[in-house]
């Protein structure tokens, strides 16, 4: 038997693999796929104060090796959330999580409030990296003032396990994921997308209403493993990885460069099975190399030399 287990302070995941925030919907569309009760966890769809259409069509761009998209956080806010959403994502056995956002700092604080009442919600997602609205998202991941100063109030009002998500769009991306710790996060995901465009060249118009969209895909999958190596070695708290991982290879991949866990996002359009099958990936990647817990693997690359200071 292969140990997959990872834990955020006393909070325990089955297997260290989640799926993504706004590529899992709220798991039952995704029933008829894969038994979500056997994945570590499943972080849902972006969640606002207030229901929000989201930008205008169109908002998704296949681009090589990956996809832009421009959702704009459409969902149907908290309250519509507490009344329809939890009674039934409460009935999962795994780490139900809640990826929250917000225009102002006072947004995310009352939803982080809200959603600490809910008994089955070990853990909410702090999204401070959509890059598709006008205010908030992005804005807060992108400063580090902003990123301190959001994290700071949301920990203040909220006791469970705090995940703070950031940017790709940003110089420094150490000195962030070091922010949040700083201010009590009691771990970091990274990458949420990256800021990108495409243009229709027959129309001549942009591929997004928006313009610009974040960047998925294969397409990010070296930017985001170097950024996961960069922060895993620079914080204390479990590191989650994300950003195209299409399969187990490239989950391993994380797992070498330090992550605990990892998200998957993109690949669930192709393969809406694709987490689970994952996770026994992963447990054979382990016993093939004579492993019996994922631990051992975790950063295994800083502690072999990579030839890098
Ligand atoms: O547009 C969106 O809803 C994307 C959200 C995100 O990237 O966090």
């Amino acid at each position: 038997m292969v140990n997959l287990g990872f834990s955020i302070g006393d909070l325990r995941f089955k297997n260290p693999v989640l799926t993504a925030s706004g590529t899992f919907g709220y798991g039952s569309e995704f029933d008829d796929f894969l038994d979500v009760s056997l994945l570590g966890g499943i972080i849902l769809k972006g969640t606002t104060l207030e229901p929000r259409e989201g930008n205008a069509y169109p908002r998704m761009a296949e681009t090589p090796s990956g996809m832009l998209n421009s959702v704009g956080l459409q969902n149907k806010g908290i309250e519509f959330f507490e009344k329809n959403i939890y009674p039934r994502v409460s009935s999962y056995n795994t780490n139900v999580i809640v990826n929250i956002n917000g225009n102002h700092i006072d947004d995310y604080v009352g939803l982080a409030e809200r959603i600490s009442r809910l008994d089955k919600i070990p853990a909410i997602e702090l999204n401070i990296s959509c890059p598709n609205v006008k205010m908030g998202g992005m804005a807060f991941g992108t400063n580090l003032g902003a990123t301190r100063d959001v994290t700071r109030a949301v920990r203040a009002v909220y006791p469970k396990k705090l995940i703070v998500k950031l940017s790709p769009n940003v110089t420094d991306i150490v000195s962030f994921a070091q922010a949040a710790e700083e201010e009590g996060a009691d771990s970091i995901s990274l990458i949420n997308t990256l800021l990108g465009m495409a243009i229709d060249t027959g129309s001549m118009k942009p591929a997004l209403s928006t313009i610009t969209g974040g960047l998925s895909g294969p397409a990010v999958k070296p930017v985001a493993l170097r950024m996961v190596w960069q922060v895993a070695r620079s914080v204390r708290i479990p590191v989650i990885g994300i950003g195209g991982i299409m399969n187990t290879r490239d989950a391993v991949e994380f797992f070498l460069a330090g992550a605990s866990a990892v998200q998957i996002g993109t690949a669930s359009f192709i393969d809406p099975g694709v987490s689970l099958k994952i996770v026994g990936g992963i447990s054979d990647y382990l016993s093939s190399k004579g492993f019996s817990d994922i631990k051992e693997i975790i950063g295994i690359i800083n502690r072999q030399g990579t030839g890098k200071s």
